[in-house]
């Protein structure tokens, strides 16, 4: 009896035992796969509608193209073979199979940042992405560029490899946020000023940068550059839905927001805001004189808005909450580099669509209406009028944007 019954207790906690286990790795699947999401793998690593992780989705960089490899668990053409410490590698040191040095279109200047365990589960996780055969060659740069030791130099100039140092002076929500900003988010892959030769100036963290005909904007709180005016909930709004009372969220930006942000848990995304809204120097922009509205620009700007503009943005530059961006108040559109404006006005945009805001409001392109010098006034007059200050918009540097645009839409 008692024999069975020890038996039977055996039994159970064997069963427990296994279970326990089970879920363990069941969870630690899980969390690697949350992980993937909060650092985004997928916006380089699957192409659009093609197979998750299988690569080949080729990147613009300032240095020429790059191919995502193909990071699913085929041994072959994949990273199956791949082991933890040489997936480790990839991640904290840019070192890929057989320790080749990988380009930082890679994002592990920021990915080095993440802890051993996060890594590890994601690791754990890119082992259960179903195997697809694809075998993909990244480098497609031109002679000197495609010479991989040349990153040697590259590293030693703009990479420091190290783990995120927690701010013992900051909350804990604070430097999660810092971790996913600095680290698994990269945001800083966009939204930072680079060097000439693609490093991050990481004095100047987060206060806007171009790529590809986009202008990532300042992201840090300053009041006039950045989202200082917005509140923290503005910013949840924003990564959570890709709009709010602000603005809509387009391009790349659309992209983050749909296959990484979105996906954030609740607390991670506020997580985030709590730390942004605590960076950069407040009050350190000083604002511009705005542009007279006797300016010629201006006055011809005000006529092409009203005809053209007003419909959608409304008189005032209020827009419609959630439909039209608000252009009166706007960092984005009083930023100092109008890349991101100019290529709205001439291309359009559509904004993203989101389980919580499904809806994708587009912006007309306006290229084949409005030359080069219209574009330029128009523009002048919404960075210039109801409060708005910004340097006034040059014709040339629409014709530039335009040529851009011809080339690579
Ligand atoms: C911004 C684009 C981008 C993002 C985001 C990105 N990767 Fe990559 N990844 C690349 C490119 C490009 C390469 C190839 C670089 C090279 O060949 O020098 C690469 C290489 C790799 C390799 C090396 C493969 C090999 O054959 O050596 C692995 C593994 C990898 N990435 C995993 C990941 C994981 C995991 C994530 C998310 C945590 C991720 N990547 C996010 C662009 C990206
Ligand atoms: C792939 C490049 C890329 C990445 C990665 C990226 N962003 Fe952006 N972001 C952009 C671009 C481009 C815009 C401008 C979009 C527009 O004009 O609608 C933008 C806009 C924004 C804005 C709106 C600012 C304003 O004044 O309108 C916020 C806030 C923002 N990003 C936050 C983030 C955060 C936080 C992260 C990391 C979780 C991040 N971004 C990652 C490219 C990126
Ligand atoms: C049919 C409605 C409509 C008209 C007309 C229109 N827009 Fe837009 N505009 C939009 C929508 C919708 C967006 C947001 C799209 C997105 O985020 O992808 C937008 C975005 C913008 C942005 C970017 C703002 C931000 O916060 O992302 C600027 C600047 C802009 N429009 C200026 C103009 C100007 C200048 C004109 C006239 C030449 C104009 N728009 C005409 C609907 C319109």
């Amino acid at each position: 009896m008692r024999r069975s019954l020890t038996a039977a207790a055996l039994f159970v906690s064997l069963t427990n035992a296994a279970f326990a286990q089970d879920t363990q790795s069941f969870d630690r699947i899980e969390r690697g796969r949350y992980l993937a999401t909060l650092s985004d793998c997928a916006a380089c690593h699957t192409t659009p509608g093609g197979a998750p992780y299988a690569g080949g989705l080729a990147l613009q960089t300032p240095f020429g193209i790059l191919v995502a490899p193909n990071i699913t668990s085929d041994p072959d053409t994949g990273i199956g073979n791949m082991t933890n410490d040489e997936f480790l590698a990839v991640l904290h040191e840019g070192r890929g199979h057989d320790g080749k040095r990988l380009y930082p279109a890679m994002p592990y200047p920021a990915y080095t940042k993440l802890s051993d365990d996060d890594v590890l589960a994601m690791r754990s996780y890119f082992a259960t992405v179903a195997p697809v055969s694809n075998r993909v060659v990244s480098n497609q740069l031109p002679f000197p560029l495609n010479i991989r030791l040349a990153m040697v130099f590259w590293n030693g100039l703009n990479f420091a490899s190290g783990r995120y140092q927690p701010n013992p002076k900051k909350s804990a929500e604070w430097n999660r946020g810092a971790y996913i900003v600095e680290g698994a988010a990269h945001c800083g892959t966009c939204h930072t000023p680079k060097t000439l030769l693609g490093g991050d100036k990481n004095n100047v963290a987060l206060t806007g940068a171009t790529l590809q005909g986009w202008f990532a904007p300042d992201i840090t709180n300053d009041p006039r550059k950045g989202i200082g005016g917005w509140s923290r909930d503005d910013l949840v709004q924003y990564l959570k839905n890709g709009t709010n009372k602000w603005t809509l969220a387009s391009g790349p930006m659309a992209e983050a927001v749909s296959h990484s942000t979105s996906h954030m848990t609740d607390g991670d995304i506020v997580a985030i805001a709590t730390y942004l809204k605590d960076s950069g120097a407040a009050g350190a922009g000083s604002k511009p004189e705005p542009v007279a509205a006797s300016n010629g620009a201006m006055r011809a700007g005000a006529a092409i808005y009203k005809d053209s503009c007003a419909a959608c943005h409304k008189d005032t530059g209020e827009g419609e909450v959630n439909l039209f961006p608000r252009l009166a108040g706007s960092a984005l559109v009083q930023s100092d580099d109008p890349t991101t404006l100019a290529r709205v006005v001439l291309h359009g945009t559509r904004a993203v669509s989101t389980p919580g805001a499904p809806t994708a409001p587009a912006m007309p392109g306006f290229d084949w209406r409005l030359g080069d010098a219209q574009v330029a006034a128009v523009l002048t007059y919404v960075r210039n009028a109801w409060g708005n200050a910004a340097v006034p918009v040059s014709a040339d540097a629409v014709a530039s944007q335009r040529e851009a645009l011809r080339k690579s839409p």
